[in-house]
């Protein structure tokens, strides 16, 4: 049976206690994510294991819904802002909030049909992520991202399409601010 608990959430560190489950992805482990794949080889070469992002969740499988924290890194690959890996969730009818709790960033949303939106990540912004829209985040600032996400227990995550294919949209570095490009690489399929 589960019993009520409160949970700390750091809203600067990103730290949950307690927590149940976390992981860290660093940039070898992103590789084929960012459109400057030599670069990202060169900086796994000479600055060696780099986190990127770690998320720390609180999921109990008996629950309906889950939360938990992303904590992103500052930094770039190239122009190209440290970012997620960007997913659908399995189940199509599963949407998902993230409240920003410090930090900067931009949300990158893409639809099954193509459609493509940008939400503002920071403190106070609560973004919606509506059922069947695939998410992705970029941390565009300099200090580290933290946000809260809260989702249904049993959404699922799918990868492999936007690994494979990339988003319609990439967020660069231009002249110190963030702009929204269309993706030279996106494969249609
Ligand atoms: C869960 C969710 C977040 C992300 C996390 C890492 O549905 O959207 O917890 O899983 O921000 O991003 P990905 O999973 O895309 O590497
Ligand atoms: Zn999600």
């Amino acid at each position: 049976m589960l019993f009520p608990e409160g949970v700390s959430v750091d809203g600067r560190t990103g730290e949950v206690s307690p927590a149940t489950d976390r992981y860290t992805k660093t940039l070898a482990d992103l590789r084929g994510f960012f459109r400057d794949s030599a670069k990202l080889d060169e900086m796994v070469a000479t600055q060696g294991e780099v986190p990127v992002y770690e998320v720390i969740g609180y999921r109990k499988a008996e629950s309906d819904l889950s939360f938990g924290t992303t904590i992103m890194s500052p930094g770039k690959v190239g122009d190209e802002y440290f970012m997620t890996r960007g997913h659908f969730h399995v189940r199509r009818d599963r949407g998902e909030v993230y409240y920003t709790q410090s930090g900067e960033g931009l949300l990158l949303l893409e639809s099954r049909d193509g459609d493509t939106r940008v939400v503002e990540m920071k403190p106070g912004i609560c973004a919606f992520i509506p059922p069947d829209w695939a998410h992705r985040s970029i941390n565009t600032g300099p200090e580290k991202l933290v946000f809260t996400w809260f989702c249904a227990t049993d959404a699922g995550h799918e990868y492999g399409e936007i690994q494979e294919r990339g988003m319609r949209k990439l967020v660069v570095d231009r002249g110190g601010e963030p702009f929204v490009a269309a993706n030279p690489n996106f494969a249609e399929r």
